[in-house]
């Protein structure tokens, strides 16, 4: 098997190729001074098969990605593999308004285009696997995420809302704690408070557990219900570190650690997704 990886992850594709024991193609990738993207394929790829990695975050990554899944067309390839480690577009996965589009729905249509096989990574809706007009199937890092909430000494795994509470399960389990999820009550016109469900919090080491973190707004109004609760230590972990604008400051200073895996390259990527990627690769 030949990695060809695009800009994004670059430090998964490096834990692939060790986990996998390939080798990644060589590929040349520029920008023109119009940012305009370059792409070009430097070896003869004739017969092999194929792991194409590339995020469809930010955009630019998007058009790599059409790229280099045209490039390969010029080889008579044995299959290709799609990996998107983060799925961009995945948060508008309905119609809300009149006249909106399902962006999930079109970027799945386009990027399964001529892949064999398309592997996600806790894509933020399951259903999004089945618009991809070829077998796509979405991992979980929740596994390694509870190993490593585990070395940290979590006693509760929770989901910041009811639609992760899967993860958060998945999580618990390897991680031999606890899990519940977090439900807002409102209070009055302004205040929301927000409770676990059922398990109490004093004195708990709790490792909040999301498909994503973007602004962070969602993990610190958890976190601090959890210290008003009287938690004693709050880590947040995603599978996504989107991190956007001034996230990560903010967070290091409202909870006690910040983690995440490497679909997207950040300074809290130390969980990698290397091995249940690999897992998918050779699975039937
Ligand atoms: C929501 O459904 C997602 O699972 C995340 O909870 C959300 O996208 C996090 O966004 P933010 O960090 O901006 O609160």
């Amino acid at each position: 098997m030949k990695v060809v990886s695009g800009s994004s992850s670059k430090k998964l594709v490096e834990a692939l190729v060790r986990e996998i024991g390939c080798t990644k193609a060589e590929v040349t990738l520029k920008r023109f001074p119009d940012d305009e993207c370059y792409v070009r394929i430097d070896e003869d790829l004739n017969g092999e098969e194929i792991l194409l990695v590339s995020n469809s975050y930010p955009d630019r990554n998007i058009i790599e990605l059409f790229l280099l899944q045209d490039a390969l067309r010029n080889f008579e390839i044995k299959s290709l593999t799609t990996l998107i480690p983060y799925f961009g577009y995945a948060r508008q996965d309905k119609i809300f308004e009149h006249g909106e589009v399902v962006s999930a729905m079109s970027m799945a249509g386009r990027i399964g285009t001529g892949s064999d096989k398309i592997i996600l990574v806790d894509v933020h809706e399951p259903k999004i696997t089945q618009w991809f007009d070829r077998p796509a199937i979405s991992v979980s890092a929740m596994t390694d995420i509870g190993k490593y909430l585990a070395g940290k000494g979590v006693d509760i795994i929770i989901s910041p809302d009811l639609g992760a509470l899967e993860m958060a399960k998945t999580a618990a389990r390897a991680a031999n704690a606890e899990f519940d999820y977090i439900v807002k009550h409102r209070i009055n016109e302004d205040t929301v408070r927000m409770d676990l469900k059922s398990l109490n919090v004093q004195g708990k080491c709790i490792g909040i557990v999301d498909d994503m973190i973007s602004t962070g707004g969602t993990i610190r109004e958890s976190a601090r219900n959890i210290y008003l609760q009287g938690g004693r230590k709050v880590y947040a972990v995603c599978t996504h570190g989107l991190f956007s604008r001034n996230a990560l400051e903010m967070l290091k200073v409202e909870v006690d650690g910040v983690y995440s895996t490497d679909t997207i390259e950040n300074p809290c990527s130390v969980i990698s997704v290397a091995s249940v990627i690999k897992e998918a690769l050779f699975k039937n």
